[in-house]
């Protein structure tokens, strides 16, 4: 039963899981939560009132499961599919933040269950929802910058940057196991290419460690995908590059659309010298998790899942997956789908 004040379960009380507690309660729900470590449990219940505080996923769901309306999963990669499961067992629908999981074999498996069960799943490669970028892609549907030949993303972050409060050495984003790393935590940008551009035909790609950093996760990613109409998209991702980066250049044969995060802006240009004109945005970082979560309440009362599906989730997977193989065998991988 769902409650006229949606009952949000909090799975991993970290960062992303302690943005959608605040967001989700203020949007007027309650809030319980898990984490196996109870200074997270301690944190959260000091930002949101939190009605019950458990360890373990299980826990929660065999004391509360009827109780629940349902699921936010922010725990590290490694555990998603299985806490995925565990709550769609329970009847639960479920915001996932991204990847789905480590690879693509255990995505599958949740794709599957997706198919044929009836809980939505929800995925949260949240600058689907970040207005600048949705705004780019009408550009680009429109022809604002005729055919487009080369598209080139940017994304640098130095690891030690990103949780000020933590040694970066005991974040999960250090571990391989734990499904950290540049290729799995910036796979928002495979995502975007794919949902502007489809699948790719192919992918040549680097995955490394290369830096000083003390991590067994790769921290440099640089991968082409190459497209059957032309179209070539080149990423850098990187884990050690101050100051921060993160743009977008899309170069078409009519001139140049580039996005950047920091400005917050979308700019064009049709001439040689570079007349940019500028339109600027004040949208703020948690607007997307905002979002994010209003549609995540629209699916707890029965919406279709719109923005974001586990499938398209397993399609950054398959891409990943063939990146890796890449890299290992120092060849351009074929994607066996079709664009589109
Ligand atoms: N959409 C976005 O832009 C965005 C932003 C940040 C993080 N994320 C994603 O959210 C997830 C978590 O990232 P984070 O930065 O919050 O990490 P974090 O380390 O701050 O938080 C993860 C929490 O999960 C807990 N945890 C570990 N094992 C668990 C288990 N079995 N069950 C429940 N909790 C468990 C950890 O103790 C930790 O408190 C990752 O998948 C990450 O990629 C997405």
């Amino acid at each position: 039963m769902v409650h006229a004040a949606p009952h949000i379960l909090i799975v991993g009380s970290g960062s992303v899981g302690r943005r959608h507690a605040r967001n989700l309660a203020a949007a007027g729900c309650r809030i319980s939560a898990v984490d196996p470590r109870t200074d997270r449990l301690r944190d959260i219940a000091k930002e949101v009132p939190v009605e019950g505080c458990f360890e373990t996923l299980e826990q929660a769901l065999h004391v509360s499961a009827k109780e629940l309306s349902g699921v936010v999963i922010g725990s590290p990669p490694k555990v998603h599919v299985d806490q995925c499961l565990a709550s769609f067992a329970a009847g639960l629908p479920v915001l996932l933040e991204k990847p789905v999981s480590p690879d693509l074999a255990s995505a599958q498996r949740l794709t599957k269950a997706v198919a044929s069960g009836k809980v939505p799943l929800l995925l949260g490669y949240t600058w689907r929802w970040w207005p600048p970028l949705a705004q780019v892609r009408v550009m680009l549907a429109d022809g604002a910058v005729g055919a487009l030949r080369h598209v080139r993303f940017v994304l640098s972050a130095h690891l030690a940057d990103w949780h000020p409060w933590e040694r970066y050495q005991d974040f999960f984003m250090a571990s391989a196991e734990q499904g950290g790393g540049a290729l799995l935590d910036e796979s928002h940008w495979v995502d975007m290419a794919l949902w502007f551009f489809g699948m790719p035909e192919a992918v040549l790609a680097r995955v490394e460690r290369i830096s000083d950093l003390e991590i067994d996760s790769d921290d440099n990613v640089d991968m082409l995908l190459v497209y059957a109409d032309g179209l070539r998209v080149s990423l850098h991702l990187d884990l050690y590059g101050r100051p921060h980066e993160r743009s977008i250049r899309f170069s078409g044969e009519n001139g140049t659309i580039l996005w950047t995060a920091d400005p917050n802006r979308v700019a064009v240009a049709h001439d040689a010298v570079g007349t940019w004109e500028n339109t600027d945005y004040d949208c703020q970082r948690n607007d997307m998790f905002v979002a994010v979560g209003r549609e995540f309440l629209d699916v707890v009362r029965g919406a279709p899942v719109r923005t974001c599906t586990v499938e398209d989730g397993e399609r950054v997977l398959r891409v990943l997956d063939a990146a890796r193989e890449s890299h290992r065998t120092g060849r351009t991988v074929p994607i066996a789908a079709a664009r589109g």
